[in-house]
């Protein structure tokens, strides 16, 4: 039998993570002419359960490496013949970052050179190729009580992760810019949805609020974060991805502001009703605990761009967001005791419970 002739080789890194996953399954399903090759390095946050649904599809094949290493990376380029990258693998906790920079310096940022110089090597003509990178509004920095991230706002990266993400951004730059290579980049507010792992606000507080745990709130509680479903941002990416110019960065966001203690407020009263307790008996679990050194404030996207440029739009509301979320993680709780054993218990119970 004939090998099947994709149009397109895509490596998609990360995609057994939240984002990724959701990404990797979209092209998968949408575009079977394309190869999907899923890049990932398996961390506490990888989980191939996620892919389920496309494991055995003809067009996706999953390659367990790590980008901090140079030679697989380049292996993989010249035996798969990638001829496009989309990039989301990252350490993205910004408390893991913390107490551990290091480690994400290594993945974030020299994962991202090793993957750009694969590129610049293997790609050697301008053929089409093109290389996406996935980062984040916080880059930007914090905002006060106005104001909103546009693409020319200037860099401000304050938590050792935004640093290491707005390193990563100039380095794509640096390659767009010294040796042609075509990249776009998408900086991207906070997201939810089903397979988000637990350690995040929204499913750790759902998580911990099914078994009645304490529900730690850093600081005061009102700091603002920008929500966005995350088939919403799996549909930018895909925009992007097809039609976005060359060298151009685009934001993404939810125009949805909540202070965060408004928004676990949201969740207690879902989850009293979906679990039939009496109203305010989950909101009685709230815990006020030490704030997140250096917390950023607010955050808040200006996606005009990519509306009037690509016709993009967020399509989900936060109370109908919030609803299927909470219904995925009630119906899924396997996937919640699978990957809340191990590694991220003891995690979980030296940073939260001992606050
Ligand atoms: P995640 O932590 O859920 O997943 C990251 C994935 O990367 C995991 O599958 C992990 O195994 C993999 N990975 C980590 N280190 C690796 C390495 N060295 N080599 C190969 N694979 C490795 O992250 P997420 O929340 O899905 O975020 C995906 C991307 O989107 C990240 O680049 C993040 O910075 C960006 N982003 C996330 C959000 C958000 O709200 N979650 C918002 C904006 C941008
Ligand atoms: O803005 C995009 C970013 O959003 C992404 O780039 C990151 O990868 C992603 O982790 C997310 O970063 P945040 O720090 O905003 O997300 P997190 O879920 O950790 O926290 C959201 C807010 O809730 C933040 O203000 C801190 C607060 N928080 C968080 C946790 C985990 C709490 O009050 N209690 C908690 O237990």
């Amino acid at each position: 039998m004939s090998e099947q002739v994709f149009s397109k080789r895509i490596l998609i890194t990360g995609g057994a993570g939240f984002i990724g996953s959701h990404v990797v399954k979209q092209f998968v399903k949408k575009y079977p002419n394309y190869l999907i090759l899923n890049l990932d390095k398996l961390t506490y946050a990888g989980n191939l359960g996620n892919l389920h649904d496309v494991e055995d599809a003809e067009n996706y094949k999953f390659i367990k490496a790590d980008i901090v290493n140079s030679e697989e990376i380049n292996a993989i380029f010249q035996n798969e013949k990638i001829t496009d990258v989309i990039h989301l693998a990252a350490e993205s906790h910004v408390d893991r970052s913390i107490t551990n920079p290091t480690e994400f310096v290594m993945t974030n940022v020299l994962g991202t050179i090793n993957l750009l110089l694969a590129a610049k090597q293997f790609w050697p003509k301008n053929q089409g190729n093109r290389f996406y990178h996935v980062s984040t509004d916080e880059v930007y920095g914090s905002l006060g009580d106005t104001g909103h991230f546009v693409e020319t706002t200037a860099y401000d990266p304050r938590s050792p992760y935004s640093a290491s993400k707005a390193s990563s951004d100039h380095f794509v730059r640096a390659f767009s810019h010294t040796y042609h290579l075509e990249t776009v980049i998408s900086n991207c507010s906070n997201n939810y949805g089903p397979y988000q792992f637990p350690e995040k606000l929204i499913p750790l507080m759902i998580n911990n609020i099914i078994h009645n745990k304490a529900l730690p709130v850093y600081g005061a509680g009102l700091n603002v974060r920008d929500w966005l479903w995350v088939g919403d941002h799996v549909n930018a990416i895909d925009l992007i991805f097809h039609k976005g110019k060359n060298g151009e960065t685009y934001n993404i966001g939810g125009d949805c502001e909540m202070k965060n203690i408004d928004l676990v407020h949201l969740l207690c009263n879902i989850l009293d009703r979906k679990l039939n307790r009496e109203q305010g008996s989950s909101a009685k679990l709230i815990h006020y605990v030490t704030d997140r050194p250096g917390h950023d404030m607010r955050y808040a996207i200006d996606a005009s761009k990519i509306k009037a440029d690509l016709s993009w739009s967020p399509s989900y509301r936060v109370e109908q967001g919030m609803e299927a979320t909470v219904d995925w993680y009630l119906e899924n709780e396997n996937w919640l005791k699978n990957v809340t054993s191990g590694e991220y218990q003891s995690y979980y119970d030296k940073h939260y419970l001992q606050k």
